[in-house]
């Protein structure tokens, strides 16, 4: 099993760009979640920003990653009301048994609203569970190509120090 793994979830692609970018960067297997919830238009935009809001775990198809042997979890995901998002906290809590000894780290995309309340949510509801971040990074969907592989560089290199 390798040492790193990405598993993401994503609703309108964003996210999946994101984990084959950083998949590839650090040579890791990508997993995705699926979702099992209807989040498409007006009505699933709300139904995602409540259940966010309201910590939910919602329900998934799990990938079914082996965890032996993996340090690091490369969890990436869209915010939504700058939050874990619902189908990423089931996932962590079905392997919550698994994840001992695991880092997580956490990597998203938005359209820019500042990070820090994301960080300071998994801060909250996780880090004594599954212990500090590895790397934290946000990346909002304006930005260039440029500011965007210095971002996934500079999360890669947190990861490798880590
Ligand atoms: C329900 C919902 C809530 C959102 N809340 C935020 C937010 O608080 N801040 C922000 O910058 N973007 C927010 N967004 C925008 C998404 O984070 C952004 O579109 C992201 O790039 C989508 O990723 P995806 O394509 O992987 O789903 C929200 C989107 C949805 C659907």
């Amino acid at each position: 099993m390798p040492r790193t793994i990405v598993v993401f979830v994503t609703r309108d692609g964003h996210s999946r760009v994101l984990a084959a970018e950083i998949g590839k960067r650090l040579s890791a297997p990508v997993y995705e979640i699926g979702d099992l919830v209807k989040r498409k238009g007006f009505v699933g935009y709300m139904r995602s920003g409540a259940q966010a809001w309201k910590k939910m775990a919602t329900p998934i198809e799990d990938p079914g990653v082996k965890l032996e042997g993996v340090k690091f979890v490369v969890l990436v995901q869209p915010i939504w009301a700058s939050a874990i998002c619902p189908p990423i906290r089931t996932w962590l809590s079905i392997h919550r048994g698994e994840l001992g000894g695991v880092r997580l780290a956490l990597l998203a995309s938005n359209f820019g609203s500042p990070p820090a309340r994301l960080r300071a949510n998994y801060d909250a509801e996780f880090s004594e569970v599954f212990g500090p971040l590895a790397a934290f990074a946000v990346l909002a969907q304006r930005l260039g190509e440029r500011e965007r592989s210095k971002i996934i560089s500079d999360f890669a290199a947190a990861l490798e120090r880590a």
